[in-house]
C-alpha cells in the first residue's frame, strides 16, 4: 500500500524504536521523566516561550489550551474551516463550555479587520471574546502557510482587546520549512502554540503546548484532570525528542514530493489540483473525471493507493516520511490507469 491518507501514518524510525527501548524513565506526574523534561525544555527554547507541556495529541493540546485560556460561556474566534472547529468533535464546546464563532478566511488566513469586527463589545447580552485561534499550516486549505504578516496583524487586534491568541501549529514545522520563517517568529505572534510531533516529524505519539510558565502550570493541571498525566512516558517522549531535533530538515522532501504529485496530477485530463501546493498536502478535484471522491478513492484502493475524501469531489493526499519519490511516481501511474 502507498498510504497518502495523512502524515500521521508515519511509523517510528529505527532510531526512535531503539531510543524507546533504551531510555531511562521516571514518573512524569512527579516531574521525574528525564526525556519529558528534555523535550519540554527544548520545545520551549525553540519556540521562544517560557515553558512547554508534552500532551498525547494535537486535539488534547488544543483542548487544554481552550480550557486554560477560557471560562465557560466565552466565545472563541476561529477560521471557518479550522481543524478545531471541524474535526475535534465540538470538544471546545463540550469540554471548555465555549461558543465557537467562525470567520471565513482566504486560504486559511482570517482578515484582521473581520477579526476586529467580531470581537464582542462590553454588553450584558453578549459572551466575552475569550480566545482567538489561528491555524498554521492550514489543513483544510490544503496545507496553506498563513503569513507571518497576517499573524502579526491578528495578534495586534488581540492585544488591543486583551484577548489571548492560540496557534494550532499541528504542522508548524511545515510552515517553517516552506517559508523560512522560524518557529520562534511564528510563536511570537501567539500566546500559546500547539504543535504535533506525530505528523510529518514522524514520532509515534505526542504533541507539545508552549506558553508562559504560569499558563503551562495551569495547563498541566488541566492535562491531569483530563487523565493525560502519564507515568514512565519517556518511552514516547524520547522518540518525540528525536522527531523535534532530527526530523525537521527532511520535511522539505515531503514538500518536493507533494509538488511532484501536484504537477503530475495536473497533466492528467479530468483531474485538477484545487489550490497551490505550499507544503505536504495536495487537494485534487476529480469531478472532471466524472467521479465522486469516494468512487475515485475506491478505484485507488484497488490499485493499492490510499487517500481520504475532503469534499464531494475533492480527495486529499498527504506526503510524508513513509512515502518515497518512487511511491509518488507509482501512485501517479495508477491514477493515469484509473482515468
Ligand atoms: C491542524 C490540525 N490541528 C490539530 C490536529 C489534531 O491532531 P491529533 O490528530 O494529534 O489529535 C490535526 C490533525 O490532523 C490537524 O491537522
Amino acid at each position: 500500500m502507498i498510504d497518502l491518507r495523512s502524515d500521521t501514518v508515519t511509523r517510528p524510525t529505527p532510531g526512535m524504536r531503539q531510543a524507546a527501548f533504551e531510555v531511562e524513565v521516571g514518573d512524569d506526574v512527579y516531574g521525574e521523566d528525564p526525556s519529558v523534561l528534555k523535550l519540554e525544555e527544548t520545545a520551549a527554547r525553540l519556540l521562544g516561550k517560557e515553558a512547554a507541556l508534552f500532551v498525547t495529541s494535537g486535539t488534547q493540546g488544543n483542548q487544554i489550551a481552550a480550557l486554560t485560556h477560557c471560562q465557560p460561556g466565552d466565545e472563541v474566534l476561529l477560521e471557518a474551516n479550522a481543524h478545531l472547529f471541524l474535526y475535534e468533535g465540538a470538544s471546545m464546546s463540550a469540554l471548555a463550555g465555549v461558543q465557537p464563532r467562525t470567520i471565513e478566511g482566504d486560504r486559511g488566513a482570517m482578515d484582521p479587520n473581520k477579526v476586529r469586527a467580531a470581537v464582542r463589545p462590553d454588553d450584558i447580552h453578549f459572551p466575552e471574546t475569550g480566545l482567538i485561534c489561528v491555524e498554521n499550516t492550514h489543513n483544510k486549505a490544503g496545507g496553506a502557510v498563513v503569513s507571518l504578516g497576517n499573524m502579526q496583524a491578528i495578534y495586534e487586534v488581540a492585544r488591543e482587546n486583551g484577548i489571548p491568541v492560540h496557534l494550532d501549529g499541528a504542522r508548524l514545522f511545515n510552515a517553517v520549512t516552506a517559508s523560512g520563517v522560524s518557529a520562534k517568529q511564528y510563536a511570537s505572534q501567539a500566546d500559546t502554540v500547539q504543535f504535533c510531533l506525530s505528523k510529518g516529524l514522524g514520532a509515534p505519539v505526542g504533541s507539545i503546548i508552549t506558553g508562559s510558565a504560569s499558563f503551562i502550570a495551569r495547563a498541566r493541571k488541566w492535562r491531569k484532570r483530563l487523565g493525560g498525566g502519564l507515568r514512565q512516558v519517556g518511552v514516547i517522549a524520547e522518540p518525540g525528542y528525536i522527531a523535534l531535533t532530527q526530523m525537521v530538515d527532511r520535511l522539505a522532501d515531503d514538500h518536493d514530493n507533494a509538488r511532484l504529485l501536484a504537477d503530475s496530477v495536473n497533466q492528467i485530463a479530468g483531474l485538477r489540483v484545487e489550490c497551490p501546493v505550499e507544503t505536504n498536502i495536495v487537494l485534487v478535484n476529480v469531478e472532471g473525471a466524472g467521479m465522486t471522491a469516494e468512487q475515485f478513492l475506491d478505484e485507488l484502493k484497488k490499485e493499492g493507493i490510499l487517500a481520504v475524501p475532503f469534499g464531494t469531489h475533492t480527495v486529499r493526499f498527504v506526503t510524508h516520511f513513509d512515502v518515497s519519490r518512487e511511491d509518488i511516481k507509482e501512485a501517479i501511474d495508477h491514477m493515469r490507469k484509473i482515468i
